[in-house]
């Protein structure tokens, strides 16, 4: 049992029925003054409920704890204050991380439901973005939260291969095609596709031939199905690349084109329910109307040649999900420029009828500029996923050169620590944040970087080559240790609060600040002396590893032990 859940469990036995064990465990505390203790449980509460005054309550409730997990137990005002039997405590938890195999921390909050999460989903006929890697990245770590937190998983791919861009692809390669679709690359691809765009823009008719292909994709035309196919097989190809070399995978690839044989159903239950209105020929939802005080515009539904919208798709999509998955969390982890479509998406859903369009949520992220300026696959200034994970790789490789020329795997590690770094950078800021990218910041060994983390545990790796066999076992109580156990404490808290929060960089900056804490131990401590703490200081340098690379792990980044 976790040091925490004894806690809990200690308390529940004093204060319950008046609190139950949830509410307890919620409530305790890590001070951040060492003076007050190493965890601390606030008595306001209790109080209220009891009628009585807090610091009596707190007086009596540490008179009447008496356990040896604890060197003492003190009533400091409103709080209740528990100091941890240092020795006992730490040589407890080395123990815990020891037997737990990576799973150190982990919980059963989420057992026997489960989430669906939306995740990546790029575009046929474009290189998948930064932004694409955002969702990609920050899908993988909730999906990997979630699996911690007990929850079952599911990831799918929502990819975007269908849609009036088809259309126009599909027009742009009848115009100017010069060779078979087939022998087209992603970036000869991309090339039509912002020539008909601009071409579109100058001219009316090239947009309704866009939209004339778009339908007859739609309505099953041969020819446009076949080169819809092809286009979609090899930019499906670029992709999976990627997601091997991210070494992430889904437990479905079901793109909007999966849903293409189930709009009929969706728009007739939406006009069963009285919700369509036909305006212009189109079929929409007003909301304004339907909802005067959501602010929410009107979504189309259907235009008015027939073809539909990715609107029609995300509910059907939605629909299918609550049929095919039975979840009890559906998250969408897409941009934060798409907020109102996912708010238009729920309260539809909400008019229809489906109470659970509530357990839908939209994990939104800010966007990734590059030199300050937003990046759109219509204008053409990408950056493409693949140059930036290439660089990233190099300029780590480099670092290692220099800093360790002897090391025999060198390519694979610059790979572990370049394509890592980019990860762990867009995972360790506030999610809706905007990041501007700057790859050299980033694959820097110093600083908040990811390679700093593998760098920390690379580091301990190294000292525990030079001490050989030891014996997992023993506690420390000086001060100095204290810190890092301390800050061990957390992690089961971490894992909670991450996946509760949908924000992955409660992780990140867990990582950078245990290794901080080591990289402070480790400067002022001599570990390798042969004294009688020589055992319990390799202990505890060897369970400060396992939770990086537990960590490290649940961010989808992996942990060289050598660099
Ligand atoms: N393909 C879309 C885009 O790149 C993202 C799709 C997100 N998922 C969804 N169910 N709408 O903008």
């Amino acid at each position: 049992m976790q040091i925490t859940d004894q806690i809990t469990e200690l308390l529940t036995k004093k204060v319950s029925p008046d609190l139950e064990r949830r509410q307890i465990q919620a409530m305790i505390e890590r001070p951040k003054q060492i003076e007050n203790g190493d965890f601390s449980f606030p008595v306001f509460q209790l109080a209220k409920i009891r009628h009585q005054n807090p610091a009596e309550i707190a007086q009596n409730l540490a008179a009447e704890i008496q356990d040896p997990l604890f060197e003492k137990v003190e009533a400091k005002g409103p709080y209740l204050n528990f100091f941890l039997n240092r020795k006992d405590a730490s040589s407890e938890l080395f123990s815990q991380i020891d037997q737990a195999l990576g799973d150190y921390g982990f919980n059963n909050d989420g057992q026997d439901k489960e989430v669906v999460i939306d995740m990546s989903s790029p575009n046929i006929a474009k290189p998948m973005s930064m932004g694409h890697l955002r969702s990609t990245v920050i899908g993988n770590t909730l999906s990997n939260l979630a699996k911690a937190n007990g929850y079952h998983v599911d990831k799918v791919n929502h990819l975007g291969d269908w849609g009036t861009q088809f259309g126009l692809m599909i027009a742009a390669y009848k115009m100017w095609g010069d060779k078979p679709i087939q022998d087209y690359s992603i970036d000869e691809l991309v090339k039509l596709y912002v020539r008909i765009n601009q071409a579109a823009k100058e001219d009316e008719s090239v947009a309704d031939e866009g939209r004339r292909w778009f339908k007859m994709l739609e309505d099953g035309d041969q020819e446009a199905l076949d080169l819809w196919k092809i286009i979609s097989e090899s930019s499906l190809k670029e992709f999976t690349d990627i997601y091997e070399r991210l070494e992430i995978d889904f437990d479905a690839y079901t793109g909007e084109s999966f849903y293409n044989d189930k709009m009929d159903a969706v728009i007739d239950l939406l006009k069963d329910k009285n919700l369509i209105t036909v305006s212009q020929g189109a079929e929409i939802v007003d909301l304004p109307t339907l909802l005067p005080d959501s602010n929410l515009p009107i979504a189309m539904i259907r235009r008015s040649d027939g073809a539909t919208l990715y609107m029609t798709r995300d509910l059907a999509t939605a629909i299918y999900r609550k049929d095919h998955y039975h979840f009890d969390q559906s998250l969408y982890v897409v941009g934060a420029e798409q907020r109102e479509h996912f708010a238009q998406l729920k309260a539809i859903l909400k008019l229809a009828g489906f109470a659970w369009s509530d357990e839908m949520e939209h994990v939104s992220f800010g966007l990734i500029t590059f030199n300050g300026s937003k990046m759109s696959s219509r204008k053409g200034n990408v950056v493409p996923l693949v140059d930036v994970l290439n660089s990233a790789s190099q300029l780590a490789l480099e670092q290692i050169e220099q800093k360790n020329p002897d090391l025999s795997n060198k390519k694979e590690v610059a790979e572990a620590v370049g394509v890592g770094a980019v990860i762990f950078n867009d995972l360790e800021n506030d999610r809706n944040l905007t990041i501007d990218f700057d790859i050299n910041e980033i694959v820097r060994f110093e600083g908040d970087t990811g390679p700093y983390v593998q760098y920390a545990n690379a580091r301990i790796h190294s000292i525990l080559r030079k001490a050989g066999s030891f014996n997992l076992e023993g506690g420390l109580s000086d001060d100095q240790s204290w810190e890092v156990v301390s800050k061990m404490l957390d992690y089961p808290n971490i894992v909670k609060r991450a996946f509760d929060q949908r924000d992955p960089s409660i992780v990140a900056k867990y990582l950078l600040s245990l290794s901080r804490q080591f990289n402070s131990y480790y400067a002022n401590t001599k570990i390798l002396v042969e004294d009688d703490g020589l055992n319990a200081r390799l202990t505890l340098i060897k369970s400060v590893s396992t939770i990086l690379e537990s960590g490290l792990a649940l961010l989808g980044v992996k942990a060289p032990q050598e660099m």
